[in-house]
């Protein structure tokens, strides 16, 4: 069964989680979420901290990857990501942990928290509940509450933005209202753009998701920016749309993807490269000869490329672009964006 994207009746008879309509709120929950992070109570100290982690799974760990990208170059510290239950070594007593897990209840960010509170770690917690908020307020942790009631990957804003806000407001961040108000406003016009009643004709989501078909997408994106938004790309396909899919790195994949392009794989992915404007001049130069080699292939290729002017307002707007294509690839093919039960299922097998 194909639905008609045309059609917006049945669009939103598709979407019964409305998830659609939660990706185009994107704007709104960067708005608030930054002021309710910079309105944050009790911040701890980081006069003297050497370093950030933010600790977080699937949806919840993105957040992360939008601060390390946006902030490699800006910033005096590192900040990682990570992605498991064990804190890295280093993590110590001048060590910053922001804790993010939208449910409160993920197993490897409850563990993460846990082992910074004995290292004697700085603490902030972003959730909507469960156990991390009880446990933050058991241990007196810094809590950034958020909205309840969403998937993870649709609260990105509010899980994004409320820590960009608090470590604006800890004193590691530079001021970023002029960004934040630059990025509300490119996600709301992209929202507009890409509005279910808006025709395929001229819905450039809609269009993709079409020109997409059965094909496996691929996405590629400079390292930095725009790798965290082939991921992401990458993550709402598979969560939303229901499909395979992947993701690599400009430049790295000139170094090892580039040889496996042969025919006839080819003809069974679509390859979309995500642009900006402020790309290293040699990644702008490989980009369309890679694409070349992945064409000669026999993959089809797409740019979508961001004319936004702030790395935050450039990596937000590429990774809404992704958010409502995967959410109209799902509804094209008659899946539901919303539930994600093999998640949930393997939660459930796992705590057992
Ligand atoms: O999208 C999802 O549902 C997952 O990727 C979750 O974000 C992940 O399992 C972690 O859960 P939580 O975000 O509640 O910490």
């Amino acid at each position: 069964m194909t639905v008609d994207l045309d059609d917006p009746g049945a669009i939103r008879g598709a979407d019964p989680g409305e998830m659609l309509g939660a990706v185009a709120a994107l704007a709104g929950q960067c708005r608030d979420g930054y002021a309710s992070g910079v309105g944050a109570d009790g911040l701890p100290d980081v006069a003297d901290v050497r370093g950030v982690v933010v600790c977080g799974m699937g949806g919840s760990a993105v957040g992360g990857d939008v601060l390390r990208s946006v902030f490699r170059d800006r910033l005096g510290v590192p900040i990682e990501v990570n992605r498991s239950a064990q804190l890295p070594e280093h993590a110590g007593t001048h060590t910053l942990v922001l804790a993010s897990s939208y449910s409160g209840n993920t197993s490897e960010t409850l563990a993460a928290f846990e082992e910074a509170l004995r290292r004697g770690c700085r603490t902030i917690v972003v959730t909507s509940g469960g156990a991390l908020a009880d446990r933050a307020a058991g241990h007196g942790v810094p809590l950034i509450a958020v909205p309840g009631d969403l998937q993870p990957r649709a609260a990105l804003g509010w899980l994004a933005f409320t820590g960009l806000g608090a470590l604006e407001a800890a004193g590691l961040l530079p001021p970023m209202a002029a960004d934040v108000a630059e990025t509300v406003e490119v996600l709301d016009a992209r929202a507009a753009a890409c509005a279910a009643d808006i025709p395929v004709a001229e819905n450039p989501a809609k269009r993709l998701a079409i020109d997409l078909d059965d094909r496996v997408p691929v996405i590629w994106g400079e390292e930095g920016i725009g790798a965290v938004a082939a991921a992401r790309w990458k993550t709402q396909f598979n969560e939303n749309g229901k499909i395979p899919a992947w993701w690599s790195s400009m430049s790295e994949l000139d170094h090892n993807e580039v040889v496996g392009w042969s025919e006839p794989y080819g003809r069974s992915y679509v390859v979309i490269a995500l642009r900006h404007d402020a790309e290293d001049p040699e990644i702008a130069e490989r980009f369309p000869l890679s694409l070349a080699i992945a064409a000669e292939a026999g993959a089809s290729t797409e740019e979508v490329r961001t004319h936004a002017r702030s790395p935050l307002a450039k990596l937000l707007d590429l990774i809404t672009r992704g958010d409502h294509v995967s959410v109209y690839v799902a509804i094209r093919r008659g899946a539901d964006p919303t539930p994600v039960d093999v998640i949930q299922r393997l939660k459930a097998a796992l705590a057992g």
